[in-house]
């Protein structure tokens, strides 16, 4: 139910548009109170009076009411709504709010915004298959924004595709979802460490890896959002998690385990999800390696610390301690041995095999292993969705639920 919920609904300009009128409709009957933002484009698809009639609220589309003057706040919009919905959402309206372009009201207000925003976007097959459609929309997920994908289908260009804005019931369900879940993590500190860590050779060469940070830092949004106070431990990435989540940015190895060490011990939830290098060149020369002064150039490598084992000695009672295990094969029998190695609660296995998971895709496929329980395995989502069933196991696991 959205009972009591502010709803600030952005509706820009697409055939979709009409659509509209029944997801206003649909949101004031779940008990949701609905503030229209419209585009001056999005005028041209649906009429504000068919609007207003629906939410009982003058729609708001101008800086200043043309009549009186008045001046439409988008910063108190911002302050009243639990969330925002843009529905239907244009590959213009997704270009300016990816990057601030602020000419209209639907993007001040989106730009003012305090509380969650959903966008669900319209379009056609090609303008939705274009790199910069797809690169805007991934930046703002990486803002935290959550997209409701469109579906295929038929088409008002007559095409069929991807591009359909999803139907109103289907982006009415995702908010319910949303708000369900609650802040049912409030109070409780969680550590997360993630992405790949640089080793450095010299003033300019390093050894690392090909992790993004990617599932950590979903993992830190979502832990974020369900209320938790969140310590992230990054790597070099060049992502960042929603506001609000703590970045300790380091490079190294050891300079991870030094900025978890600070944090742990006040942390209910540690999950290390870093691609930490093993090991480390045993000297960082001060001047750069010259091909001419070398010759043959032999490294040697010295083993780093195992960040998650060495916090792991010192874990309290009623800390719980989540690791990840990226494998070939089924790799059950190796994560079950690195869950007792290493001291933790709980193992996320991903394995080398699956298409689409683990390093640099944006979905992962996983299975959830604890020493006393059958193992859990669940199907190729987003690497948000997935950290949602990961913090739906910590709390349930924290909760005294058993998993059986
Ligand atoms: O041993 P392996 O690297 O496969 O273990 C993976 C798990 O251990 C991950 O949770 C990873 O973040 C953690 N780890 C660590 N420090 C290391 C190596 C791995 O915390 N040096």
């Amino acid at each position: 139910m959205l009972q009591g919920k502010h709803i600030v609904l952005g509706i820009s300009g697409s055939i979709a548009a009409y659509k509209a009128a029944v997801l206003a409709r649909l949101l004031i009957k779940r008990g949701a109170e609905v503030q229209i933002v419209i585009t001056p484009a999005g005028k041209e698809f649906i009429t504000p009076i068919t609007l207003s009639a629906l939410t009982s609220k003058p729609v708001i589309s101008e800086f200043f009411s043309g009549r009186d003057g008045t001046w439409n706040s988008h910063v108190d919009i911002g302050l009243w709504a639990d969330a925002m919905l843009v529905a239907p959402a244009t590959a213009a309206t997704i270009g300016k709010m990816a990057h601030g372009i602020a000419d209209n009201m639907l993007i001040t207000t989106y730009l003012s915004m305090k509380s969650p925003v959903f966008v669900a976007p319209a379009m056609d097959l090609d303008m939705c298959a274009h790199p910069s459609t797809e690169d805007n929309l991934r930046l703002l997920e990486q803002r935290g924004v959550r997209v409701i994908e469109p579906s295929e289908g038929f088409l008002a260009s007559h095409l069929e595709g991807k591009g359909r804005m999803q139907e109103p019931e289907v982006i009415v369900q995702a908010l319910e979802d949303f708000f369900a879940l609650g802040k049912d993590l409030a109070g409780r500190r969680a550590l997360i460490t993630a992405g790949p860590t640089y080793e450095p050779l010299d003033p300019v060469r390093f050894l690392g890896n090909h992790s993004t940070g990617r599932m950590g830092i979903a993992l830190a949004n979502e832990l974020h959002r369900r209320g938790a106070e969140v310590c992230l431990v990054l790597g070099p990435s060049a992502l960042r998690p929603a506001p609000g989540v703590e970045v300790i940015s380091v490079q190294t190895a050891q300079q991870m385990l030094e900025a978890s060490r600070a944090h742990v011990a006040s942390a209910d939830i540690a999950i290390f999800a870093a691609a930490v290098a093993d090991y480390r060149p045993a000297e960082r020369r001060e001047h750069k390696i010259k091909r001419e002064s070398e010759g043959e150039l032999v490294l040697q490598l010295v083993k780093n610390p195992d960040i998650a084992a060495t916090l792991a000695q010192d874990k309290r009672p009623g800390q719980l301690f989540v690791g990840f295990a990226l494998e070939s094969g089924s790799g059950e029998a190796e994560a079950q041995a690195k869950l007792k190695r290493k001291g933790l609660d709980a193992i996320v296995l991903n394995s080398l095999e699956d298409e689409g998971a683990g390093f640099g895709h944006l979905t992962n496929k996983i299975s959830i292993l604890t020493p006393d329980t059958p193992m859990r395995s669940y199907p190729l989502k987003s690497k948000e969705a997935v950290a949602g069933d990961i913090v739906d196991f910590i709390r349930s696991t924290i909760s005294g639920e058993t998993h059986a």
